[in-house]
């Protein structure tokens, strides 16, 4: 019966919305719900900035171990009247008395876990003050009307799924130390609730309100913010009211690129997300892709990624702290002297680092929505805490979980983070300075479409929307991109980590005596979200993830 009501509520959510101009939308998000609370601004006459407040408050709260108000994201917008494109990056920044050596022990050793749980872990999130500049900026619709089915949905509940349980399972021993986490999370017996049961999350409900009332202030001043440092100082974190006060949204230009004919819009730093995946299909342009046969093609796409995830590692991080040589990591010329020096019968190790960490569960923590209207005014964001539930706790009161984004600063050069990624000085760890991300929203277009899309995935981020990029460029729709079997390399470890599906036996002995390291990861990754804009016809169309619990709509 509880299924029963449970598929009903997923499954009846009406379609026929249309937006105050009559204009057309499309949203394709990581939760029904979540694309739900989309269409329900729209039918209140909100604009797709308003959709994208509503659907990203609303993931906050239907999925709360992949993104939250104790988080960060980057919204990339893009604005039809006046050809506006703008990235709103929200990401969280190091707390004020952070220190480059925090997670290390008095030997300089890495201590394990120490940047993945816990206040400690936790740094100042941005998403809160996202939400209320995407809103006030470029909405029409109040702050408060684009928060309220967030609200609701806080407030009386939602049915956990099966996708909600297996994250929880992942991170279920390390709430279990979080009392206020387990009391949200967990059932009386501190286990796992059932599922299909019904998840209330008061206190987030009123954090939620607080910020509809007060704005930014409802969350960085006041009640809010008091429960906020009392409790990370009294679980060993470092936050302070200052740290609240100082923290501020930042507007960026895109970074742009072409790949044959299509503009690629996406991401600047402090995500190393535009620039990798730009400089990734730079080198990739001179070949004719589909002239070559399918393995060829793969090997020369990892042996970009592999060029790509380099540089990354050697040049990324926060740009409002340290040079990076942007101009150059995105000229032809420059990817032409990456392009030189790879074969096409062997592939090149990237040796300069050593060992192997698992990279896991890059699965579907943190979030991604697209959105987009007839126009072409559209939204594509990418939302996250980092790891499944963040660090794991969540403040007294406040019913925020609160990120563990610290752990994407390298704490150490070359030592790895959870995705399994290296880094150097670039993104080491300094008071106020955001950490560096993969996450990549992304617009592809052509004189004749446009496409928004986006995945959560850790490090694998980048790799997915190129792999989406190329396939959008052979002519595929949004179906067939948010769906494509993922093959991924990321400079180091130096191996190819692929789908099940991805490679075929043949592929994969071929490549291994080309030189490659290949790894079969254990599940598949990753929950893309686009939508497609056909400008001539003025035809949406919107696909979410198999492998995810997500909707794509089009409004009747
Ligand atoms: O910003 C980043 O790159 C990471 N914190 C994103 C984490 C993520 O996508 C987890 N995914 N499943």
């Amino acid at each position: 019966m509880i299924k029963i009501l449970f598929l009903l509520v997923i499954f009846s959510i009406p379609v026929s919305w249309v937006h105050a101009d009559n204009q057309k939308v499309a949203i394709a998000s990581a939760h029904p719900l979540a694309t739900a609370a989309g269409f329900e601004i729209i039918a209140k006459g909100g604009n797709v900035y308003d959709a994208a407040v509503a659907v990203s408050a609303a993931l906050a709260v239907v999925e709360p171990f992949g993104s939250g108000l104790g988080g960060g994201a980057y919204w990339l917008l893009h604005r039809e009247k006046d050809k506006l494109d703008v990235v709103i990056d929200g990401r969280e920044k190091a707390p004020l008395a952070a220190d480059k050596d925090m997670y290390l022990d008095k030997n300089g050793k890495v201590i394990p876990k120490l940047s993945l749980d816990g206040a400690l872990a936790a740094a100042i999130p941005g998403m809160p003050a996202g939400l209320v500049h995407l809103s006030e900026k470029y909405g029409r619709l109040t702050l408060a009307d684009n928060l309220a089915p967030a609200v609701r949905y806080a407030k009386t509940g939602f049915a956990i799924g099966d996708r909600y349980l297996r994250n929880l399972k992942v991170r279920v021993d390390t709430i279990k130390q979080y009392p206020e986490t387990a009391r949200i999370y967990l059932n009386k017996e501190q286990n796992l609730p059932e599922l299909y049961s019904i998840l209330r999350q008061p206190d987030l409900a009123d954090t939620l309100i607080n910020i509809a009332q007060h704005g930014r202030d409802g969350f960085y001043k006041g009640e809010v913010a008091d429960k906020l440092v009392t409790s990370v100082a009294k679980a060993g974190g470092i936050w302070t009211q200052a740290d609240l006060d100082a923290y501020q949204v930042i507007e960026r230009n895109p970074v742009v690129g072409n790949y044959k004919g299509i503009k690629v819009t996406s991401v600047p730093p402090s995500s190393s997300g535009g620039i990798a995946l730009i400089e990734t299909l730079n080198i990739l342009a001179a070949y004719d892709l589909q002239a070559l046969p399918k393995l060829t093609r793969k090997h020369l796409i990892v042996e970009a990624m592999r060029r790509a995830y380099h540089d990354r590692s050697l040049y990324l991080g926060d740009g409002d702290f340290i040079s990076i040589p942007v101009e150059r990591l995105l000229n032809m010329d420059y990817a032409a002297g990456l392009r030189s020096a790879i074969r096409f019968d062997k592939a090149l190790s990237s040796d300069q680092l050593s060992g192997q960490i698992e990279s896991q569960h890059q699965g579907t923590n943190t979030t991604h929505f697209s959105i987009i209207d007839q126009e072409g005014n559209r939204v594509a964001a990418t939302l996250s805490i980092n790891f499944i539930f963040g660090s794991a706790f969540v403040a007294s009161g406040t019913g925020v979980v609160l990120n563990d984004e610290m752990d994407d600063f390298d704490s150490q050069p070359g030592a790895m983070n959870v995705y399994g990624l290296v880094g150097g000085i670039a993104n080491a760890i300094a008071p106020s300075k955001r950490m560096l991300s993969s996450m990549t929203p992304t617009f592809l277009e052509t004189d004749k479409e446009v496409a928004v899309l986006g995945t959560p995935g850790g490090s694998r981020i980048i790799s997915m929307v190129l792999l989406a990029a190329l396939n959008f460029a052979e002519g595929k729709g949004p179906e067939t991109w948010v769906n494509l079997p993922r093959f991924h390399h990321q400079f180091m470890p130096d191996v190819i980590e692929y789908e099940p599906a991805a490679l075929s036996e043949d592929e994969i002995n071929t490549l291994k005596q080309m030189g490659h390291q290949l790894k079969e990861v254990p599940r598949p990754y990753g929950d893309m979200q686009a939508v497609l804009l056909n400008k001539h016809a003025k035809f949406l169309s919107a696909a979410s993830d198999k492998r995810g619990e997500g909707t794509a709509q089009v409004s009747q």
